[in-house]
């Protein structure tokens, strides 16, 4: 298969897909024990490394877990990948684990860690998506407390997304507390009156690349940003809802569990927004 002869990159080495191998005792497979980046790639420009690569650092310092590579080391490495890919647009999909060890909860001493990364077409929404929003449902927040770090250990987020997809919906938006979180793999950002109103970064959100590009962009554009805690009821009652990640750039809600949101429609704001992220995002490039 055509796809067993992708290049990817497995500690060191860039290697077909095929020939990738991890041993069962690595820790990422046995206990979900690593940590991952997703870099959008624009015509082959890395969008916003420098931002992918602190927020790798903050997830393993979080998990205890040494950097196997400096960014200047990451940046040629990702470069050499993309490269050998035969599309333009990409996700450059990263990640490291504990490494190989036999089976024990606590760190194992003196053991390299696994560093695997691949990149795949990137996947932006469809036209079809932006022009008329997307369907989300709604669940408690029921992940662990440390949302702030980019675990490889994922079930929280693959039950909820799997919620969603039995739904016909494309996002689970959760509230913790009564207070509104995130996606499974989105970030929310709601608009009252005009302003855009978002969960501040705390452990309990993903501190999103795309959301703090939309921020920006925001400020550069005039558009008023509040950051607050958001209620569920404000979050329900709110003009417009969106969902932000670098796969899905800013994305309009327009459903949610099966009813239309605000007019059915993608808001003005977000319309704005939108064609906004669109002419920024070339501007914003971190890496040349
Ligand atoms: C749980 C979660 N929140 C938010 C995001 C958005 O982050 P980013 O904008 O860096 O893609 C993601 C991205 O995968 C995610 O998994």
């Amino acid at each position: 298969m055509a796809e067993q002869q992708q290049i990817v990159y497995l500690n060191g080495e860039l290697i077909p897909l095929g020939e990738a191998k991890v041993s069962v005792l690595d820790r990422g497979f046995i206990y979900g024990d690593g940590v991952y980046e997703l870099v959008p790639v624009y015509a082959r420009q890395l969008f916003r490394l420098e931002h992918h690569l602190r927020r790798l650092q903050h997830s393993l310092d979080g998990i205890g877990l040494a950097n196997p590579m400096s960014p200047t080391q990451w940046e040629s490495t990702i470069r050499a990948l993309v490269a050998r890919q035969p599309f333009d647009d990409q996700g450059v999909y990263l990640q490291v684990t504990r490494g190989v060890a036999k089976r024990d909860h606590a760190f194992p001493a003196g053991v390299a860690p696994t560093v695997f990364m691949m990149s795949n077409p990137l996947a932006l929404p469809s036209r079809e998506q932006v022009e008329r929003g997307v369907a989300v449902v709604t669940a408690d927040d029921n992940r662990w407390r440390r949302c702030d770090l980019k675990t490889t250990s994922l079930l929280g987020n693959v039950l909820m997304r799997q919620f969603a997809v039995e739904n016909d919906a494309v996002e689970t938006v959760m509230f913790r507390d009564g207070m509104l979180t995130e996606a499974s793999a989105s970030n929310v950002l709601v608009v009252i009156g005009g302003t855009i109103v978002v969960p501040p970064k705390d452990n309990h959100i993903l501190p999103g690349i795309t959301y703090d590009a939309t921020m920006e962009f925001a400020r550069e554009a005039g558009i008023p940003i509040e950051l607050r805690p958001v209620p569920k009821a404000e979050a329900l009652a709110a003009d417009e809802m969106w969902l932000s990640s670098s796969t899905k750039e800013v994305l309009a809600i327009t459903t949610v569990d099966g009813k239309p949101f605000g007019n059915g429609k993608p808001g003005p704001v977000f319309r704005r927004m939108w064609s906004v992220f669109q002419t920024m995002k070339p501007k914003v490039r971190q890496t040349a």
